[in-house]
């Protein structure tokens, strides 16, 4: 696991734009798994910006969204569809038919989930998969108890997660109690996955994914068994880790070794 902690929320949104661009350019036709939530809205806007100001090419990208919650149309304002069109979508020229969002209103969960798995495969997999982290330590919406191994299905919410979402709806009643979500074994199968997380709210829950026990208590902690992962902290969110000094050491002799061969030419 890569742990990168940088200074602020804007930072952390820069250096995640950084990476998938850098793929974007590398491979034009590459396939993003992509998050919603307040931490990856930064990042969408950097990405919004390097298409207007550098042209940053998104007309071959595809992309999967890890979750939907279950009930709300795609025009409703807390749809993660909505949320998507609104954060990113409209202001790059991805093309609508290779943007996918699980559907919030299909009329059976289990054939729609197992279509979505197929769909995903068929486009030869996620590259790279953008994920925030609850403070419950779930990745998309699996919750704590979720099976390590689990395939896009229907999940309940935890109390937890109402709470933390109930920012967006003006109540907890408000918040639908059931999403559709990737597994943890769909992420598993991503080439790379790059999670964000800012604020002291996420400390714990960072804590417990990069150096507590693997545990479907703490679904993230799953990226443990993934053999290419990248975290971007801010300094509140990595204020828990132990060995936060050691991270440290890591990247400023990463950030040498890319200077000399940049160097090199
Ligand atoms: P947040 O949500 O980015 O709004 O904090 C993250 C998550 O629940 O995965």
């Amino acid at each position: 696991m890569r742990v990168i902690v940088e200074s602020d929320a804007a930072a952390v949104s820069r250096r995640a734009a950084k990476f998938i661009a850098a793929l974007v350019r590398r491979q034009p036709t590459c396939v993003l798994g992509l998050a919603t939530g307040g931490t990856p809205q930064g990042t969408y806007q950097e990405l919004a910006r390097l298409h207007r100001d550098e042209g940053l090419d998104f007309s071959r990208v595809v992309s999967f969204n890890l979750d939907e919650y279950v009930g709300l149309a795609p025009t409703h304002p807390q749809s993660y569809r909505y949320f998507m069109q609104e954060s990113f979508f409209r202001h790059v020229n991805i093309d609508a038919r290779n943007t996918h969002v699980p559907d919030g209103r299909a009329l059976d969960f289990e054939a729609h989930a197992q279509q979505y798995e197929r769909q995903i495969a068929e486009r030869g997999g996620i590259d790279l998969q953008l994920l925030g982290i609850g403070t419950d330590g779930h990745i998309a919406f699996n919750e704590p108890g979720s099976s390590l191994g689990s395939r896009t299905r229907l999940k309940m919410l935890t109390p937890e997660t109402l709470a933390d979402n109930a920012r967006f709806f003006g109540s907890i009643e408000a918040v639908p109690r059931l999403a559709v979500t990737m597994g943890v074994g769909t992420i598993l199968e991503s080439r790379q996955c790059l999670l964000l997380a800012v604020g002291e709210s996420k400390a714990q829950a960072i804590r417990d994914t990069v150096e507590g026990p693997v545990t479907a208590q703490v679904t993230a902690s799953a990226l443990q068994l993934h053999r290419d992962v990248i975290m971007v902290l801010d300094e509140p969110a990595a204020s828990k880790l132990a060995r936060l000094g050691y991270y440290r050491e890591v990247e400023k002799a990463q950030a040498e070794l890319e200077a000399a061969g940049r160097a090199r030419g």
